[in-house]
């Protein structure tokens, strides 16, 4: 049907040409907000069935955590709509940016109506000159707003293999799992000591005490936030996992930009409505950097073709890193700059016109050609399990930081 609609494309790491359904992200998307919308009476129970059985007064209905949930399905459908038109019209880039910034409006004034805090902890190092903890206010929702257009987006341009999208996609949202996991009741009560000792080392390390750390000040509030991340991380692995089954290695339907802006845009929710974005960013690390690397290209100073995945070579199967070439119009002296820097620091592979030294050709900037110039050409399951191990590493990490950097601010 897809195909028949005109919703195709052609797989650019293969050599057949077959067309191969595009946008499946939105049979995903469909799935995932209906399971949502069947969903919201569930939370709710409790209430509907006092408000039969003992009268419960219509003020009684938590009707803010209603309205946190309901603003969150509507930037979901936003975004699936935004995603669907990327699809089918191509919009452009200077089109795509602000549109997540508008459909992250009704979360941001929930968080407002929440008096949603705006503080942050001032890194160590700048505390003599700010103090501890600094009131953010306007450029806090600004943040926000400026987070729900990365998430949707730094998935989009990590893309272009088989698995990539979604796998990320995937992992993070195991990941807040994980840590919306560390929030619940039942962690507080489970705790065992990781025995030092048999490292060679002497003391415990009491690892429960440190899961539990949310549940120290753990007010309820901070369960149901938790409860309501997992309530919307839940489904998306559900629909993730069943979808990978069919774009893995060699992809049988491509996500298209659908699946990157729902995706993105239900962990935007999550981070935002239950306060934990600076959490969630932890879990974006591989997308910060691609999206860091590829900022010269993406705002115009090296010039970025229509497409930067890998270029397959058909006859040894292999994917090397793709190339810009500077044939026609040799790059700016800023775009010269910016390239022999990267290239210093080993991000991008230069080719350089033996005469003079001007640079003919760069790869181009993403982490997967990264990947590709560092560990060599490899085939593009071997690709994407490379982006699957460093996401994994990168998570792991994030958890570590988190967690690590939290016990130091007790200390502090
Ligand atoms: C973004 C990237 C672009 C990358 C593209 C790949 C930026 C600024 N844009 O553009 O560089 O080439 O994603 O998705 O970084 N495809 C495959 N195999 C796959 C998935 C997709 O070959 O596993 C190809 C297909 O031809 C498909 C096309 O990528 O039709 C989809 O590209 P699209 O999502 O429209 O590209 P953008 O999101 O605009
Ligand atoms: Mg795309």
């Amino acid at each position: 049907m897809f195909v028949k609609a005109g919703l195709k494309g052609k797989d650019r790491a293969k050599v057949y040409q077959d067309d191969i359904p595009e946008s499946l992200g939105l049979v995903c998307a469909s799935t995932y907000i209906l399971l949502l919308i069947l969903f919201i009476p569930f939370p709710f129970s409790r209430f509907l069935a006092k408000s039969t059985s003992e009268g419960l007064a219509a003020t009684d209905f938590p009707h803010f955590q209603l309205s946190v949930y309901l603003s969150s399905v509507l930037s979901l459908l936003m975004a699936t709509m935004l995603g669907f038109l990327d699809d089918v019209f191509d919009i452009r880039w200077r089109y795509k940016l602000p549109i997540p910034i508008i459909a992250s409006i009704p979360l941001l004034l929930v968080y407002y109506a929440e008096q949603g805090n705006t503080n942050v902890i001032v890194p160590l190092p700048f505390r003599w000159l700010l103090g501890t903890v600094i009131n953010l206010g306007p450029i806090y929702y600004l943040y926000m707003a400026m987070l729900s257009t990365f998430a949707t987006n730094s998935i989009n341009i990590l893309a272009g293999i088989n698995g990539a999208e979604v796998s990320q996609a995937l992992i993070i949202a195991l990941s807040v799992i994980a840590n919306d996991c560390l929030y619940l009741p039942w962690t507080s009560t489970f705790r065992f000591r990781l025995p030092l000792w048999l490292l060679g080392g002497k003391a415990e390390i009491d690892v429960g005490g440190v899961w539990s750390a949310g549940m120290a000040h753990g007010s309820k509030e901070l369960v149901e936030r938790h409860l309501f991340s997992m309530y919307f991380m839940l489904p998306l692995v559900g629909v993730c996992s069943g979808f990978m089954y069919h774009n893995w290695y060699p992809a049988r339907v491509f996500p298209g930009d659908t699946l990157c802006y729902v995706t993105g845009m239900a962990f935007a929710v999550v981070g935002i409505q239950a306060h934990f974005s600076k959490t969630l960013l932890l879990f974006f690390i591989p997308q910060i950097f691609n999206f860091i690397l590829s900022c010269p290209q993406l705002f115009g100073i090296v010039p970025c073709p229509r497409h930067r995945v890998p270029r397959f070579d058909g006859q040894t199967n292999l994917l090397h890193p793709s190339t810009v070439t500077f044939e026609d119009k040799p790059p700016s002296q800023l775009a010269t700059l910016v390239l022999r820097l990267l290239s210093a620091v080993g991000l991008t592979q230069l080719t350089t016109r033996p005469q003079d030294g001007t640079i003919i050709e760069a790869s181009n900037l993403t982490i997967l050609n990264v990947f590709l110039v560092r560990l060599g050409s490899m085939p593009e399951k071997r690709l994407v399990q490379t982006l699957i191990a460093t996401q994994v590493t990168c998570n792991v990490l994030a958890f570590a930081v988190r967690y690590g950097m939290a016990c130091l601010k007790v200390a502090a």
